[in-house]
């Protein structure tokens, strides 16, 4: 016995001596929301950062990182403290606006996303959805891509061509100094031949402005489904037993789609700056200051989420930011919803067990500080 114990003494302690030092616990005053072991799994350190504080500032970001959900809810509701000003690149007109020039502007553009036009895009995304469907397929580059692009099409009023040069630029740019400041160049270009565009110049919007608003349609609703969509199918895939439960119940197709958008939301953080010196949870920030209000963390607050982590279809709390909230909440919510409902929904109907045709632990992620989604997907259904 006592020669027994001796050998597994003798094996374990050089294992025991190989453990790497315990890393020092990165804090507000030291974390890189950058670190490549970071961005592949943010969730644990805004946890921890949390439980530092709901607001903190952040020197290695030099900006002020809002992580709690009543925190996030009083900075959406309050545009006079948290401007949108940092988005004017994308578009100035309606996003980086404050109220109440805004208002007036959101008033006009929300006319142009009318019910009709919803219950046309829900047929648009059925319709793509079904034809994409293969025995085998990539549900990022074959599925989720094409069908956000092709809604979005549609609600612009944009032809297959039209598409295809969208698509030409956006890779052509990918190899310039600035990309999105190149593909913004020529979306502005292509913008006229959107009959969204016609439709904003009848309603009197200045062209310039117009211009302005059909590039932020195509912006801010093609990546964000595609990756809520290839987000849910990854979720279908590792775990069995909701699959099961969704195929058994497809009215559970909607709780589900909801707890992906509060677990995975395709932006971990929106953007403000601070137009006075503002408090917010206690915590001052000066004016002028950056802000990110985290959504991703906001939405697994357990303050406001019960096991925030896990995704439970019986949760009936969706009151998370994946949308945003306040002045600026999404105004293409129903669609991006409905649009990956649609395409969960097709691809379990015309599926009898969706597979990973790699093992999970293979699969590459677009990973940076903003947003985490696969890369590719490759299932069998
Ligand atoms: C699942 C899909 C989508 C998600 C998760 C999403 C998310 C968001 C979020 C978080 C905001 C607020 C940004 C902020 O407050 O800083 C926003 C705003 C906006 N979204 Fe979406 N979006 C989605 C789909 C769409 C679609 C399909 C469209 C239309 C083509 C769209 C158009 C817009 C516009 C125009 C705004 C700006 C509204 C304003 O400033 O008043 N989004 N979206």
């Amino acid at each position: 016995m006592r020669r027994y114990v001796a050998a597994v003494a003798r094996r374990v302690r050089p294992l025991l001596r190989r453990r790497p030092p315990a890393a020092p616990p990165l804090s507000a005053a030291t974390i890189d929301l950058r670190a490549p072991e970071i961005v592949g799994d943010p969730f644990p350190h805004y946890e921890a950062l949390r439980r530092e504080g709901s607001v903190l500032f952040l020197p290695r970001h030099d900006y002020w990182i809002v992580l709690g959900h009543e925190a996030a809810r009083a900075a959406f509701s309050r545009p006079e403290h948290f401007s949108n000003a940092p988005y004017r690149d994308i578009d100035a007109v309606l996003l980086a606006a404050d109220p109440p020039e805004q208002t007036a502007m959101r008033r006009t553009v929300a006319k142009l996303f009318s019910p009709a036009v919803t219950a046309r895009l829900e047929e648009t995304a059925s319709r793509l959805a079904d034809a994409l469907v293969r025995p085998e397929l990539d549900v990022v580059s074959d599925y989720g891509i094409p069908v956000s692009r092709g809604v979005t099409a549609d609600l612009l009023g944009l032809d297959a061509a039209g598409v295809e040069e969208i698509v030409a630029a956006e890779i052509r740019s990918m190899g310039t100094a600035d990309p999105l400041a190149d593909f913004i160049t020529s979306l502005d270009a292509m913008a006229h031949r959107s009959s969204m565009f016609d439709a904003l110049i009848d309603a009197q919007v200045p062209e310039e402005s117009a211009r302005s608003l059909v590039r932020l349609m195509w912006l801010a609703g093609t990546t964000t489904t595609q990756r809520v969509i290839s987000r849910a199918i990854l979720r279908m895939i590792e775990d069995e037993r909701d699959q099961q439960a969704l195929r058994a119940d497809p009215a559970l197709v909607r709780p589900f789609v909801e707890e992906v958008l509060r677990l995975h939301p395709p932006e971990h953080m929106v953007p403000r700056v601070a137009r006075a010196d503002v408090e917010l949870d206690g915590v001052m920030i000066p004016a002028g200051a950056e802000i990110r209000l985290c959504v991703s963390a906001a939405n697994r607050d357990p303050a406001q989420f019960d096991q925030a982590d896990r995704l439970r279809l019986d949760r009936g709390n969706s009151r998370h930011f994946a949308f945003g909230s306040g002045a600026h909440a999404c105004i293409g919510a129903q669609i991006g919803r409905a649009t990956v409902n649609i395409a969960v929904a097709t691809l379990l109907r015309r599926s009898s067990a969706l597979r990973s045709i790699r093992p999970l632990d293979e699969i590459r992620y677009f990973a940076t500080e903003t947003a985490l989604s696969p890369e590719s997907l490759q299932v069998g259904l």
